[in-house]
């Protein structure tokens, strides 16, 4: 994979997506005033221990940043508030819940292959891995989704081209970067709001109205809680997705004689798109601050301190993975972090497992011959944190030359 990384335009972050490994696992970077962990075991000990390398990084930046932005986010929280909202949410991602989508999530899939079956090219982002995922995730909620072109326009604006963390920028810079990013989430969260205060007035059986009804101890969740939650949801609960069924048929295009096996004998599909998590994380990296002084791999690391962890080095760190840079499905254990771990371990996996077995089966069998075009590679999300095709143009058929 690795020459193929440089045409796809990746980001020269990810340098383990062109087979170079680190100089060190863990390195601190004087520039930014941050700290780098690449390492599988070093990064499984930190998100094992909460307690030790707490999840609210935001408190090491700027005090001025605006708190009202984090309450409620639960991926910036830690226990006992954390355990608090997140079993109070937990029920609406059950085995059951979800597995009580699996028709609803396979008409959409046939409807969306259906408006573009007789085409000779298809761009699967556009035509499936991106409404896929978000019509389901707005429904879920409870919001239109036919706003999708909204969201959309909001989320690309946050991830994409962003300057690079550091703790040694020129705060005045800092503030002025974070107020733009906050604008655009701003209209999000304003549009979220409209929405709760509606389910307040006319309950409807979906997550926006649990969420506002919700109780913790007692209290009702604040108005910024159930905005900034449902923010996640709707964040997370798409934009992951979308880049995992990408990145998963890109691994098989690869991979011909993977994907040969895997056409043949589809309850391999789970495991390829396991090992597609690995491979090609699309979160590669988590935040974490570290709440004492420690030492990870003989590195003493203060205490306040903030931590990169790379989970998509980590995947691909030959300690842990045999030949790291090989696609193999067959891959067994398959330790990869690509959902993270420990108690905020991906609230949302069962639900993006399901809608990449599903999409993908359903692929498969419509499309007896998907191969990438030569003349129209893909392109990548531009950004260190995320890795995912941004554009996937697939051809249909196969092309006899002339
Ligand atoms: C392939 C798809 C996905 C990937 C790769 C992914 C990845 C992750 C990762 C790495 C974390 C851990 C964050 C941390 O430890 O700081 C996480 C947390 C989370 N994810 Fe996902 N996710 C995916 C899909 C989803 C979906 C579909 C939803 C919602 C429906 C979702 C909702 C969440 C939430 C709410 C959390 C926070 C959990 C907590 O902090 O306790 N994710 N996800």
């Amino acid at each position: 994979m690795t020459a193929i990384a440089d045409q796809w335009g990746i980001h020269p972050r990810q340098f383990w997506l062109r087979g170079e490994q680190p100089e060190h696992l863990v390195e601190y970077d004087e520039q930014s005033g941050l700290w780098n962990v690449y390492g599988h075991p070093e990064a499984l000990r930190i998100l094992n221990d909460p307690a030790t390398f707490s999840s609210d990084t935001s408190r090491l930046f700027s005090d001025t940043i605006d708190k009202s932005f984090n309450e409620g986010n639960l991926v910036q929280m830690d226990a006992p508030e954390h355990r608090k909202l997140r079993r109070l949410v937990s029920h609406a991602f059950t085995p059951k819940i979800v597995a009580d989508l699996e028709p609803r999530i396979a008409g959409l899939t046939h409807e969306l292959l259906d408006a573009v079956a007789d085409q000779d090219e298809i761009e699967l982002v556009a035509d499936l891995a991106y409404p896929l995922p978000v019509i389901v995730i707005a429904e879920l909620l409870g919001v239109p989704s036919s706003d999708r072109h909204l969201f959309k326009q909001w989320v690309g604006a946050l991830f994409e081209n962003r300057p690079d963390i550091s703790l040694k920028r020129d705060s005045e810079e800092l503030e002025r970067e974070l107020a733009e990013q906050m604008g655009q989430l701003q209209e999000m969260l304003d549009y979220l709001r409209d929405h709760a205060a509606e389910r307040r007035r006319r309950p409807r059986p979906d997550l926006l109205t649990g969420l506002v009804q919700a109780e913790v101890d007692g209290e009702r969740l604040t108005d910024n809680e159930v905005v900034n939650f449902a923010n996640l949801l709707l964040i997370a609960g798409h934009i992951t997705t979308t880049m995992l069924l990408g990145n998963t048929v890109l691994c098989l295009d690869l991979n011909p004689h993977q994907a040969a096996r895997i056409r043949a004998d589809r309850s391999m599909v789970p495991a390829a798109i396991e090992e597609s998590l690995r491979v090609l994380s699309p979160f590669s990296l988590l935040g974490r601050s570290t709440s004492a002084e420690v030492e990870i791999a003989g590195q003493p690391v203060p205490a306040d301190q903030l931590l990169m962890v790379w989970i998509g080095a980590a995947n691909r760190d030959p300690r842990q993975f045999a030949h790291p840079e090989v696609f193999d499905p067959s891959r067994d254990p398959n330790p990869h972090l690509g959902f993270g771990r420990g108690v905020h371990f991906c609230l949302g996996a069962p639900l993006a497992r399901l809608e990449g077995r599903i999409a993908l089966n359903i692929l498969l069998d419509r499309f007896p011959a998907l191969r990438t075009d030569p003349d129209n590679p893909p392109t990548f999300i531009p950004s260190a944190e995320l890795t995912g095709v941004k554009a996937l143009p697939l051809r249909t058929r196969t092309r006899t030359r002339t």
